[in-house]
């Protein structure tokens, strides 16, 4: 049995119920296959899952889609009680910040002004400042964020140890269709060629990585990955595309390494990443 719950004082209720751990998956909804390998993860880790549904408002910038970001709770329901969810937390804007827009937010840092900081100024205070508040609310053991948002899982685990929070975070591998576009709830606003466009991201991921299986250096593999990019449908329009250590650090890449992009197709901006191994420099 899946327990919906809206309110503050019903989560609390619903929270002090669950005995043993307890894992949490945070969402904006419109779930998806990816969602739902998240929630299956925490239900082989945790004794209960805890699911939030809440569309941030925080996050999103002046033009960006926070009115038509979509919102289907009754097919999300679905998919929670499918996956085994105990309890699914799906509260209104006034209860997540009964007071108006907090004037107190999260720093995420340098890393937060880099990558889709530079493009989203002001992402990641919203981003981990509800995810601070959302780990107050539901009190986890474990909390499970997809890989397909690195940069975003990265500054999770950042805080989570900066700021002493007892919480492990897991990140869960992304997942693909089968032709390599990875799931994202943004999906469905591409139309049948921009989704066709939409694969120039994984192409640029795939290059890269048979480049360093190949042994090839940095240089090599980011030049590999462009070229990848440029061979797909035409349509995408990138705006990032950067070869950088697997923690997100600056300085010079080897061994473990993240490519990760970014990219425009028609109104819709789709992030991607994969890791990298570089053979050691002779
Ligand atoms: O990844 C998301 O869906 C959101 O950024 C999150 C973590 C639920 C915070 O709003």
């Amino acid at each position: 049995m899946t327990e919906l719950v809206h309110t503050r004082k019903e989560l609390a209720a619903a929270r002090d119920a669950l005995t043993g751990t307890v894992g949490v998956v945070m969402t904006m909804g419109a779930l998806h296959s990816g969602h739902e390998t998240l929630l299956r993860a925490a239900r082989e880790r945790a004794d209960h899952v805890l699911v939030t549904i809440f569309v941030n408002p925080l996050q999103f910038g002046p033009n960006e889609d926070f009115d038509r970001y979509p919102r289907t709770l009754d097919a999300d329901l679905e998919i929670c009680r499918r996956a085994g969810a105990d309890v699914v937390f799906a509260p209104a804007v006034t209860d997540m910040y009964p007071e108006g827009q907090p004037t107190v937010r999260l720093n995420p840092g340098p890393l937060g002004e880099d990558l889709e900081g530079l493009s989203r100024p002001g992402f990641f205070h919203g981003v981990l400042t509800v995810v601070m508040k959302l780990l107050q609310l539901t009190r986890p053991d474990l909390a499970f964020f997809g890989e397909k948002d690195y940069q975003q899982l990265t500054l999770v685990r950042r805080m989570v140890r900066d700021l002493d929070v007892p919480t492990e975070i897991v990140g869960v591998p992304t997942v693909r269709e089968p032709d390599g576009l990875a799931l994202s709830s943004r999906n469905r606003y591409l139309s049948a060629d921009e989704r066709a466009a939409a694969l120039s991201l994984s192409a640029a991921l795939r290059a890269g990585a048979e480049a360093a299986e190949r042994g090839a250096d940095a240089g090599a593999v980011l030049a590999a990955a462009h070229r990848g990019f440029d061979s797909g449908t035409p349509g995408a329009r990138l705006d990032y595309l950067v070869l950088t250590d697997a923690d997100l650090e600056p300085g010079p890449v080897s061994g473990a390494a993240r490519l990760l992009i970014a990219a425009w197709v028609g109104a819709t901006r789709l992030i991607d990443n994969a890791a990298i191994h570089l053979a050691p420099r002779s």
